[in-house]
């Protein structure tokens, strides 16, 4: 008996993190992402996110922006068109520097970016100091050959627009040209006045944002780790310039502790700085925290400083003044500086699967189990009737009922299958708890328990107890 309980106790294998692809039939097969347009025989990485996937979401989202916007006096949020005047993009430098360098091999004619094909020899940094009219004679002198056909044939590099382009209105001329936005911030910058003027904000304080985004990545992939349509949750945290805090620290820890609180193993994630010729057009300093993934560490956020690049170039192209007034010091009217933390929400998701993600033997048994932090676990609780028995299952709808109208959590009412099958399925999409009913529950087998009592099991350590609804129902609401 004793021999029999610790076999069964689960034990995390000495595997390392899951291969995507495990993850990628996972999150099929259980309905946290599907591809997209699948039945039309799909769209080049588009993925949708299905029942589960949307309810991690949101859940990544809610926490974010209580977190971030709702619990902090420092902050307010906004929500933005990803339609905006053409000029912003012109103000911003995404007109002018918005741009890869490609190339097009000439015997197979398929596109690459030539900074990415030279930074494996190279290394970033050496990459990111060429100049667009070199990238091609250095292509030919390392001779590196095109990824699809093998041969060194390539023609001069070209810039590349990331943005999309579309029209707005019936004509499609270019006085009615539009970009889909390629960052959320923007929006932020644009309305810094309109959020001064009505809530009286005082340096410092940011504006959170959470939003779709589009760039048109010439190599996309990885899953959702690198799309053309993608969500961000953008801060734009506005200072005086003379205040000496350090708010890059004070924002670099407040997301490490984020990130680490929600459960993401710290040893696989680290701070990289972007060297001087690495950074973009707008900052003067950035750290990426980056997640050691299937194919090696990328990023999964970036802080940046903007100094006042965005405020000023938004005066300069809109003619309007966007200097804010010193309450304390009349006379004194300055151009904020700005600190920006930059999240990427499906890159955010993307990690917490890959982080959860663990199997373990039971027994003889291996069993798959995300290991979600119980506040974005998409469903909160299961209740699992033992059988199809009409009165075990008119007991557990009650008890569903009454715990979906008294608590507010998401449950899941599930009856088909063995008990095992339905904890396992469970395990796979990270049910933090499932409560079983049987038949010690209705009175008919005292061996099993106390009239109304049920059996909890914990999804991480697999321990069963016995509890009255009663309790179980005031420790839910608590
Ligand atoms: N406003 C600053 C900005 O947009 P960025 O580093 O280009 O900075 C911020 O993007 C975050 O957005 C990245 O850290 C990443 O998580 C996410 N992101 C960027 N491009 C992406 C893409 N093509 N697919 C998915 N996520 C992306």
């Amino acid at each position: 008996m004793v021999l029999f309980f610790f076999l069964s106790l689960p034990y995390t294998l000495p595997m390392p993190a899951p291969t995507l692809d495990a993850l990628v039939s996972l999150c099929k097969r259980r309905g946290f992402i599907f591809p997209g347009s699948e039945i039309y025989g799909g769209l080049a990485n588009t993925w949708d996110y299905g029942p589960l996937g949307v309810e991690l979401k949101n859940r990544v989202k809610q926490l974010w922006w209580k977190t971030f916007v709702r619990e902090r006096a420092d902050m307010v949020g906004l929500d933005a068109s990803i339609l905006m005047n053409p000029k912003v993009w012109e103000a911003s430098g995404h007109v002018g520097s918005f741009t890869d360098p490609l190339v097009d091999c000439k015997n197979c004619k398929q596109r690459f970016r030539g900074d990415k094909l030279l930074e494996e020899k190279l290394g970033v940094e050496a990459v990111s100091v060429l100049k667009l009219e070199q990238v091609q004679p250095m292509l030919v002198a390392e001779k590196i050959p095109c990824p699809s056909c093998g041969k060194v044939a390539w023609t001069e590099a070209k810039k590349f627009n990331l943005m999309f382009k579309t029209h707005q209105g019936v004509v499609e001329e270019d006085a009615a040209l539009v970009y889909m936005r390629p960052e959320t911030a923007q929006g932020i910058f644009v309305n810094f006045k309109n959020v001064v003027d009505t809530m009286r904000m005082r340096l410092p304080f940011g504006v959170g944002q959470i939003g779709k985004a589009f760039r048109n990545e010439i190599t996309p992939g990885n899953f959702t780790f690198r799309t053309r349509e993608f969500e961000q949750m953008e801060i734009e945290y506005f200072i005086d310039p003379e205040d000496k805090t350090d708010h890059f620290g004070a924002w670099q820890k407040a997301v490490w502790e984020w990130y680490t609180g929600l459960g993401i193993d710290p040893k696989r994630l680290r701070i990289r700085e972007h060297g001087k010729d690495e950074l973009s057009h707008y900052s003067s300093k950035t750290i990426d925290i980056e997640y050691n993934f299937p194919w090696g560490f990328g990023e999964l956020f970036g802080l940046a400083n903007r100094g006042d690049f965005d405020l000023s170039q938004h005066e300069k192209f809109s003619g309007q003044e966007l200097r804010y007034a010193d309450p304390d010091h009349e006379q004194r009217k300055i151009l904020p500086h700005v600190i920006e933390p930059s999240f990427g929400c499906d890159r955010t998701v993307l990690t917490l699967l890959l982080d959860a993600y663990t199997e373990e033997k039971v027994g003889d048994d291996t069993r798959v189990v995300l290991k979600f932090d119980p506040r974005i676990a998409p469903i909160d609780l299961a209740i699992l009737p033992l059988s199809k028995k009409e009165h075990l299952t008119a007991k557990a709808q009650e008890l569903y009922k009454k715990i979906v109208q008294e608590t507010g959590l998401t449950v899941d009412f599930d009856v088909s299958g063995s008990i095992g099958k339905r904890y396992r399925r469970h395990d796979e999409i990270g049910t933090p708890k499932c409560i079983t009913v049987d038949f010690g529950t209705i009175g008919e087998d005292a061996a099993q328990g106390e009239l109304d009592t049920v059996t909890i099991r914990d999804r991480d350590t697999l321990k069963q107890e016995r509890v009255t609804i009663s309790a179980l129902v005031s420790a839910l609401k608590r």
